[in-house]
Formats: C-alpha cells, sequence, structure tokens
C-alpha cells in the first residue's frame, strides 16, 4: 500500500473515494450527527444526509454518495463512530478500517481519509467509558488513522484460489492544514511503520502449521532483520545443539518429541548513543504447533492452535518496528521456536526437568508448555543482560475465560513497570487488563518431587501460568502478556478480518519508546 499524507483542501482531492468520521452528538434515544471536520463541501455534501436521518452518526454506519458537490473525488464515504463523547482514538481507528474493509469490498482500492479536525475539544470527555482513554489532537488523529486502515486493509484468504487481491493500492490522510506540522508529519511516518509491522506479525501468524516451522519462523525473521537494512538490528539463530549446551532443559523438553527441529531466535537492536541501561527484553512463545503432546489437546479446534506462535510473531514484528523508528534504547528479542508433538520421543507427564535457570521442574501435563519454553527464554534474556523483561503468550485457555475476547490479561512483578506499560497501553489503544501474582498463589504449583509443577490445575490457571513464569525472572521488572483470547478474532468485524490480529505489536513498541523519553 502506497500511503502519502496530504494537507490539501479535502474538496481538491480527486481521489476514487474520500472518507469521513461522522459522530452521534444526540442524547439519549435521539441521534444527531456531526460530521468531524469544518471543510464547507463535505458538510453541505451531508446537510440532506442528516436532515433525512439517513446519517446518525452510530457505530459502523456507512453510507455513501456518489459524485458528491463541489468536490474532486468520485465518491463520499460517511463512517459513524458513536457517541460523541466516547469517541476517542480507539474509535477513530475502527472507523478508518471500516472505510478501508467496506471499500475494497467493492473493489475500490484507494482512498483518501479525512483525519477529524477540532476533535481535541472533546479532550476531557476523552476519559472514555473503558479504561483506555487516549490523547486527542490534529496528530493523533493522522496516526490512529493510518494505524485503523493498514489493520482495516490486512485479509487472512493467502490460499483461496479464488483469491481477488483486493489489498489497498493507495492511502492518503489528509490532515488539518493549521495544525503542527512537524508533529503531524511524525505521527504520520510512526503509524505507517506500526502499521506494517502489525500486519508483518499477522502474516507470520496466519500461516498453518506445515508451512509456518520453528525453522520457518526462525528464517522470517532473519530475512526481517536484513530487509529493515539497520546496522544496529543483528539476528543470531540458535539451534537444538546449542539449546542443549546451553542447558535449556526445560525448553528442549518440549522440542524433543518433534521431529521438526527447533529454534531460538535471537535479535539485538544496538543503537549508537542508546546508554547502557534499560535492556529491555521481548521474550515470545513460538509454538508453531501446539497438539498437547502426550497430554494430547482434544480434535475439535485443534487447527487453531497454529497460532500458538503469536507471542513470538508479535516480538519479530516489534523488533521490526523498533529497529525503523531507532529508539536510543538497547532491546533484545527471543523467540523460544518448536512444535509441542506426542511421539516416542516426547516428554511425558511425571517426568522432571532441570530448567537453564537449574530450576526442576515436574511436568503434569505436557500441553502446559508455553511456560517451559519461556521458562528458559526469560532466563537466558536476563543472562544477556536485559534489565527490564516482557513476555507475549498464548499461554492459557484459562485467560480466555477470565477476560473472553477481549482484554488481554497482564502481569507484572514491579509497580513502577506496570504504569509504564499502561502509559503503552494508552497510546496504543489496546485492551488488556491487570491480573494478580500474589504469593499465595506460588503454593498451588509446588511439587513433592521437584521445584515447581508445571500446572497447577484448573482454577486460577491463567495466574498460576504466570506465578511459574515469575520463578524464572527472579527480581528483575516484568511484564507477562497473555494473549491466548485475543490473538485471533474469531470473526470478521466491520473494522477487521477473522484471522490472526497482531496484538501486542503496537503495545510493545510503545513500551520500548517510552524509556527513551525518562
Ligand atoms: N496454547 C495453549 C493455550 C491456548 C488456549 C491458547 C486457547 C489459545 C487458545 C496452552 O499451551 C495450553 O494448552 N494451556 C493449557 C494449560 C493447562 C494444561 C495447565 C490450557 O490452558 O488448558
Ligand atoms: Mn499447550
Ligand atoms: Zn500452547
Amino acid at each position: 500500500m502506497k500511503t502519502t499524507l496530504s494537507f490539501s483542501n479535502p474538496a481538491e482531492i480527486s481521489a476514487e473515494c474520500l472518507a469521513v468520521a461522522v459522530v452521534d452528538e444526540g442524547e439519549g434515544q435521539q441521534t444527531k450527527a456531526k460530521i468531524l471536520t469544518s471543510n464547507p463541501a463535505i458538510s453541505a455534501a451531508a446537510a440532506e444526509l442528516t436532515a433525512s436521518g439517513e446519517l446518525t452518526g452510530k457505530l459502523f454506519e456507512t453510507v455513501l454518495l456518489h459524485a458528491p458537490r463541489g468536490m474532486k473525488a468520485k465518491r463520499l464515504l460517511f463512517v459513524g463512530g458513536g457517541k460523541a463523547k466516547n469517541f476517542s482514538a480507539y474509535e477513530l481507528r475502527k472507523v478508518a478500517g471500516t472505510a478501508a474493509r467496506l471499500l475494497k469490498s467493492k473493489g475500490i482500492r484507494g482512498f483518501a481519509f479525512v483525519a477529524p479536525a477540532g476533535w481535541s475539544g472533546n479532550a476531557d470527555q476523552a476519559a472514555h467509558s473503558t479504561h483506555v482513554a487516549e490523547r486527542h489532537g490534529p496528530a493523533e488523529a493522522v496516526k490512529a488513522v493510518v494505524e485503523g486502515v493498514y489493520v482495516g486493509d490486512f485479509d487472512p484468504d493467502t490460499y483461496r484460489s479464488d483469491r481477488k487481491d483486493q489489498s489497498l493500492q493507495e492511502f492518503a490522510v489528509i490532515a488539518a492544514a493549521n495544525g503542527d506540522q512537524k508533529a503531524i508529519e511524525h505521527a504520520f511516518e510512526e503509524a505507517r511503520i506500526i502499521g506494517e509491522s502489525q500486519n508483518f506479525t499477522r502474516g507470520l501468524v496466519n500461516e498453518p502449521g506445515n508451512r509456518m516451522t520453528p525453522t520457518t519462523l526462525a528464517r522470517r525473521a532473519r530475512e526481517m532483520c536484513e530487509q529493515v537494512k539497520s546496522p544496529n538490528l543483528k539476528c543470531e539463530i540458535l539451534d537444538g545443539d546449542a539449546i542443549r549446551q546451553m542447558k535449556m532443559g526445560a525448553f528442549w523438553s518440549v522440542a524433543q518429541g518433534s521431529d521438526e527441529p527447533p529454534a531460538l531466535i535471537v535479535m539485538r537492536y544496538d543503537p549508537p548513543g542508546a546508554p547502557a541501561k534499560p535492556v529491555i527484553g521481548l521474550v515470545g512463545k513460538g509454538i508453531t504447533f501446539d497438539s498437547g503432546g502426550i497430554s494430547i489437546k482434544p480434535a475439535d479446534g485443534m487447527e487453531k492452535m497454529k497460532y500458538d506462535m503469536a507471542g513470538g510473531a508479535a516480538m519479530i514484528g516489534a523488533m521490526r518496528a523498533i529497529a525503523l523508528l531507532q529508539p536510543k534504547v538497547k532491546v533484545i528479542g527471543i523467540v523460544c521456536a518448536t512444535e509441542n508433538m506426542p511421539s516416542g520421543k516426547a516428554q511425558k507427564p511425571g517426568d522432571v526437568q532441570i530448567a537453564m535457570s537449574g530450576k526442576s521442574i515436574e511436568i503434569i501435563n505436557t500441553d502446559a508448555e508455553g511456560r517451559l519454553v519461556l521458562a528458559d527464554g526469560l532466563h537466558y534474556a536476563r543472562q544477556l543482560g536485559c534489565t527490564h523483561l516482557i513476555d507475549a503468550a498464548t499461554l492459557t485457555g484459562a485467560c480466555v475465560v477470565a477476560l473472553g475476547y477481549v482484554n488481554a490479561g497482564v502481569f507484572a512483578n514491579d509497580e513502577e513497570t506496570y504504569q509504564r506499560f499502561a502509559k503503552a497501553l494508552t497510546e496504543s489503544g489496546e485492551k488488556m487488563w491487570r491480573l494478580p501474582v500474589d504469593e499465595e498463589y506460588r503454593e498451588i504449583i509446588r511439587s513433592s518431587i521437584a521445584d515447581i509443577m508445571n500446572s497447577g490445575g484448573r482454577w486460577g490457571g491463567a495466574v498460576t501460568a504466570a506465578m511459574f513464569l515469575k520463578e524464572f525472572v527472579d527480581s528483575t521488572p516484568w511484564i507477562h502478556l497473555d494473549i491466548a483470547g485475543v490473538a485471533w478474532m474469531e470473526d470478521t468485524k466491520p473494522w477487521i478480518a477473522k484471522g490472526p490480529t497482531g496484538v501486542a505489536v503496537r503495545s510493545l513498541v510503545e513500551f520500548v519508546r517510552g524509556f527513551e523519553k525518562n
């Protein structure tokens, strides 16, 4: 997609379609559409539609006009953003994504979106009905629109022989000419990099297990590191022999059951001029297929376990964005990639494994494999000098039971680091909800034969999985993201296709950039 930023008068843009956001300023049941632009030609074109009640501003409502008077664009599209008082960058991203998907479905492969102007007036009301409150302003608007269009542009139908490539060819975001031009240009550039990186991650997650083995994932990570052409980003791939030599007994215990060789992917971003500390470690679960192993999963829905590498893919996408955005912060990305398979060589319930840290683990359930590979990944990150750790993993079904498909689970062992991450969430607009890691949960995973067990059973399953990881980060400030429920969209929405979401990429990038600011 060729993406451009324009400060022109929207009426003068000769695009296939011009899209604009509409909100509902009505009270209660009454609707009252307000077009989010001060452009007189657009307002005039909308006047009859609002008067007739056909345009209300309801969330995701779309109205398409042909040959709008006084405008060079061939069409004018209004997209509803919902109640005005709730409207923030979070809704705007989805509104922009909705425009992209609606036009794509009609074979219209280029459009321009008029970024809302004058919505900074809503700043106080942006303390939104949910915990995702975001700042408002022309630069934030441009960023949200561009990110939203990238999200909307992605389609997962790669292997359909009747696939019509509907991806957008051209997209322009039109910003108000009276804003801070430099800040808007920056926001635009950032959003383009972040949007592309999120879609890069989605492309990796979308691949089926036979086409995305640990070896393939490692190759894709290496190719990405070469393609960003940054002297500050280096990629190293360690194989099964190296994993065993380094005594990564927890990681290897999962890998040993598969005929596909595992891979430990290490990406180092080391920009000149960065202070020695902090060093941020991004550690991802890269299970390219999770059958459950000997504790095999039921057949129903097992095909979905190809996305069990979504946490690892998020780290690869985040490293891409970081290398391109060039914050002066050291970052190390680690992905523990392997399949989890049953075989004559597979580990068995009851086995005891020694992790790289020296801790002994009693295997209760071979399907609790994510925490095993991450245990060694987190320990290795500390050994490489990481001062702060963040991991992302499709770790537990229990997290999906707790938070459904809306919020990811966040766990943290350090208040200050959690606050930093919470700030990153307000910038990224990704929904995550904090869950506890109280010491009382620790005894649930105590083993009678070894230091810990890899499963604490059913109750509090997302928490006991986090407690397991906590054993391997020691006192290093750490954030754990359980993205099991949000890494895959179960249904198509107006603003996003069914399939991989690329969740966590945007928050990881904002988290890292936060360390540059202070
Ligand atoms: N990859 C799964 C978790 C998962 C479930 C991801 C649903 C996405 C959607 C993980 O490896 C797993 O199997 N976890 C077990 C842990 C249990 C055996 C302690 C689970 O959640 O059932
Ligand atoms: Mn599993
Ligand atoms: Zn898994």
